[in-house]
């Protein structure tokens, strides 16, 4: 092997750029050249790039989003468009590629290496923490403190006013963000997709709440997949218990900003665990974190199995609030 490319693809996270350079410098040092792929899939479709040096990923550790920049590329999900890539890859004398990103990434990863002779590794970055095969994605941890720290802040008027406030978190259709920012944030309800509750029933544990002198309350509510949830949400309670409320959508402020150490932490042994895998001949596979071990996992897998939330933490957090 003497050179590989990286690129990040799908929604950006805090601690990609830890793992670009950690991918970038740990190549550098084993005697690869580096190509930084630009814009994802896309970068290779229309053949953006250039050639990292240590200095090209000196000083953005810290730094959120990706010095790569990053896309969703609707031609990749053709054969012709990942032909594009591997012809791509093939006149830039690329040996191995990796893909940082989410299930979206790893599913255009896997076409790509059933269809062309390049050996790929993907590596998780986002911030809904929702890939099978690795316990926690690169960005989720800096996503959860973003999002505890605003609770932190609506709390305050939320007890001034004795209001009851819905905050709704990102993670597309799956919950983790929502449960880990609701337990973090003392939530009083948590709403996630994968519970099937009525609303009536929230409302119930609520105006039992008030019962017990609770004069505010937050219920934090996962996106989903359905616009405006939140305020079907709001609105329904203010029917049901008269409770004031105001709504928070948090959006894209979850994913800006300085990763955490432990997003930098989990960028960089997963970049450099990555080019060690792709030098030992691994192929065609996801690397994650898996009770604290580093695990290369089927790529297939990743974006085809569902990775479950934990139901019983869903359930603690009654006794809690
Ligand atoms: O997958 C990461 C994520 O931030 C999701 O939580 C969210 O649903 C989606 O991306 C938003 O995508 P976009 O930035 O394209 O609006």
């Amino acid at each position: 092997m003497k050179s590989i490319a990286v690129l990040t693809s799908g929604g950006d996270a805090p601690g990609m750029n830890a793992c670009v350079r950690a991918v970038t410098r740990t190549a550098l040092v084993k005697g690869l050249k580096v190509f930084g792929i630009e814009r994802g899939y896309s970068g290779l479709v229309y053949k953006e790039y250039r050639e990292l040096q240590r200095q090209s990923v000196s000083n953005i550790i810290q730094r959120g989003g990706t010095i790569l920049k990053s896309s969703r590329c609707d031609e990749w999900k053709t054969p012709q468009g990942r032909a594009k890539g591997a012809k791509f890859l093939k006149e830039l004398g690329v040996d191995g590629l990796i893909g940082i990103g989410g299930d979206g990434t790893f599913r255009g990863l896997y076409f790509f290496s059933q269809e062309h002779d390049i050996p790929v590794i993907g590596i998780p970055g986002t911030i809904d923490n929702d890939i099978y095969g690795t316990d926690f994605t690169i960005g989720y941890d800096t996503a959860l403190n973003i999002g505890v720290d605003a609770i932190d802040k609506i709390r305050d008027t939320a007890d001034s006013h004795e209001r009851l406030f819905v905050v709704e978190v990102m993670g597309r259709n799956s919950g983790f963000i929502a449960l880990n920012v609701g337990i973090g944030g003392g939530a009083e309800e948590i709403i996630i997709p994968e519970k099937e509750e009525t609303l009536e029933e929230v409302a119930e544990r609520l105006f039992q709440g008030r019962k017990k002198g609770k004069s505010s309350s937050i219920i934090v509510v996962a996106e989903g997949d359905e616009e405006g949830k939140s305020f079907t949400i709001a609105n329904k309670m203010k029917r049901i218990s008269g409770m004031d409320y105001r709504i928070v959508v948090l959006g894209h402020i979850q994913r800006g900003g300085s990763p955490t150490a432990a997003d930098r932490n989990l960028g960089s042994l997963l970049g450099a665990e990555a080019v060690f895998g792709l030098l030992n001949g691994k192929s065609n596979v996801m690397i994650g974190l898996v009770n604290n071990q580093i695990k290369f996992s089927s790529l297939e897998e990743s974006w085809k199995k569902r990775k479950k939330v934990d139901m019983n933490l869903l359930k603690i957090n009654q006794f809690l609030s």
